[in-house]
């Protein structure tokens, strides 16, 4: 990987690029350090429509760390569709703490009870049927709690028309 701290390369010009290794530039406001990957952006705009006051494509450096909050930035950073735009906390300790719970959050399943309505399930599953079959999910699942769907396990809706309560 080559890092430069002379090289600017714009969001929408990374075609003018012609190095074969990825490259890295960092900006950092002390508190965190944003990490930029031309090679990798995908031109949605998102970054300078969203936070104009730090990405401005035409200036050079065009990434102002401090025209935002530190907050405001990372919010920003973390919608970036391709990745090309990432941040770190320059605190290691804090840095590691923080990935250590995103990492948590993000392989948790969470179940919600819904009132007078299913049980939702997310997150990735196995679920094993009364058959001895089994189905996997990914994202979410509704599961019948009121015992009147006839697509059980799952809930078809019937839960409102008969006026489940729980
Ligand atoms: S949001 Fe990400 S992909 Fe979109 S222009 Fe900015 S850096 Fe590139
Ligand atoms: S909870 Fe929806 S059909 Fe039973």
């Amino acid at each position: 990987m080559l890092r430069t701290d002379s090289l600017e390369i714009l969001p929408f010009r990374p075609k003018q690029l012609n190095l074969a290794d990825e490259i890295i530039k960092e900006y950092s406001n002390g508190e965190i350090t944003v990490v930029w990957k031309p090679r990798t952006c995908i031109h949605s705009e998102k970054c300078w429509r969203g936070l104009g006051s730090v990405f401005q494509p035409k200036e050079k450096p065009w990434i102002n760390v401090n025209g935002a909050t530190s907050q405001e930035m990372m919010n920003q950073i973390d919608k970036c569709p391709s990745g090309a735009l990432s941040w770190y906390f320059n605190d290691k300790e804090l840095n590691d703490k923080y990935q250590e719970e995103k990492n948590r959050k993000e392989t948790e399943t969470i179940v919600e009870v819904t009132p007078n309505g299913p049980l939702m399930v997310y997150g990735n599953q196995r679920i094993k049927l009364t058959d001895g079959s089994e189905k996997s999910a990914h994202k979410v699942t509704a599961f019948c709690r009121c015992g009147q769907s006839s697509n059980k396990p799952y809930c078809d809706g019937t839960h409102q028309k008969v006026g489940f309560e729980g």
